[in-house]
């Protein structure tokens, strides 16, 4: 097979870790008889300095032309500690996921058996837990209007969903859910705003025509308490894109692998795979970052956007391999060796 990929490595780490992930799928594309064409594209602080955009038109084209995306991390201190400044690298970001329609975000959170005791969270609270919050990604308060009144004192941020946007998201939960343990968990605050009853009536709506699912509704602070008691009771979370935004991030750290959680953005024009982690600045150029999130998002990449589940669970195999060898990075390391980024690339690429 023929696969098509646009490289987006970005800021901070973001080049190390993607360098990894490309050594890793082009070992696999020998393996299975696959050619990978890879085209690199600008994106987030690394365009602003290139082109003074976050997210250049030549990139979108590069996107729009490619099979996937396959993107590192943005984001740069320069930027966070300066509220003037005029564009930043998140603006891409948002950019790119309204350009490309990626109006899902989904990111599992899984154990890994042998780093159980590296989350903060008791090991029988997290047992089991596998679970998929899908986030809402372009629509929401993230793209609403907002604005400032004339004297600079008062702010707004408007939150706006259609039907349609809740139906599109939805759908694919009911879909996953099915996939999975059938069940369903819509958060929202409808206790209070208008759009999260629109969502929850739509949910509602929807419920006849997967009959197997059991759906609940919930209240997304009840829920941001519930994730850390009980994560393995959910399983499928759907969510508008502020909730889902925070949660996501919550969930990132029950299984203490933040370093090794993938994530994909499903979209109308192409799909993006990323790790979920962000561009760690102080580490850039160091050679000491966990490349393995960005490396199974790669085997997200390969069995989600062209079906190949054989060469995803190769990439998954390799991976437990080296975390049982300790062929791991300083975050995972303790008092144990610690490899660089690019030897752990290596490794996996020559096991494969
Ligand atoms: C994420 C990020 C972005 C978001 C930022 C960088 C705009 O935090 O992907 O979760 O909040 O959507
Ligand atoms: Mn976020």
């Amino acid at each position: 097979m023929k696969l098509n990929i646009a490289l987006l490595a970005g800021d901070g780490i973001g080049p190390e870790v993607i360098d990894q992930a490309v050594k890793v799928s082009n070992a696999i594309a020998k393996k299975f008889n696959h050619e990978i064409a890879w085209t690199a594209a600008l994106t987030g602080a690394a365009a602003i300095d290139a082109v003074g955009e976050p997210y250049p038109d030549s990139t979108h084209e590069v996107c729009m032309a490619a099979d996937a995306v396959l993107f590192g991390a943005i984001g740069h201190p320069r930027f966070d500690n300066d509220p003037t400044a005029k564009v930043r690298p998140e603006q891409g970001l948002l950019k790119m996921r309204k350009a490309l329609g990626l109006y899902a975000n989904v990111r599992p959170t899984f154990t890994f058996p042998s780093l159980i005791d590296n989350s903060p969270l008791k090991r029988e609270r997290i047992e089991g837990t596998d679970l998929i919050i899908l986030r809402e990604l372009t629509g929401g308060i993230y793209f609403g209007e907002r604005g400032r009144s004339e004297d600079g004192n008062t702010a707004f941020d408007t939150c706006t969903y259609t039907k349609d946007e809740v139906v599109r998201l939805a759908k694919l939960g009911f879909e996953m859910a099915m996939q999975r343990s059938k069940k369903l968990c819509c958060v929202d605050k409808a206790n209070v705003l208008e759009t999260s009853r629109l969502w929850r009536q739509t949910v509602q709506g929807m419920e006849k025509d997967y009959p197997e699912v059991t759906v609940s509704y919930e209240f997304v602070d009840a829920v941001a308490m519930r994730l850390v008691q009980w994560p393995s009771s959910y399983d499928v979370l759907i969510t508008e894109n502020l909730f889902g935004d925070i949660l996501t991030d919550e969930a990132s750290v029950i299984s203490g692998s933040m370093g090794l959680m993938p994530s994909s953005s499903i979209g109308v024009h192409t799909s993006l795979f990323e790790p979920i982690h962000g561009s760690y600045p102080q580490a850039a150029g160091k050679d000491i970052a966990n490349p393995l999130a960005t490396v199974l998002s790669a085997a997200m990449m390969f069995e989600d956007a062209f079906g190949l589940k054989e060469e995803a669970e190769a990439i998954r195999t390799v991976v437990n391999k080296s975390l049982a060898e300790g062929i791991v990075s300083e975050d995972l390391a303790g008092k144990n060796k610690a490899y660089k980024t690019s030897e752990i690339g290596d490794w996996l690429a020559a096991n494969i």
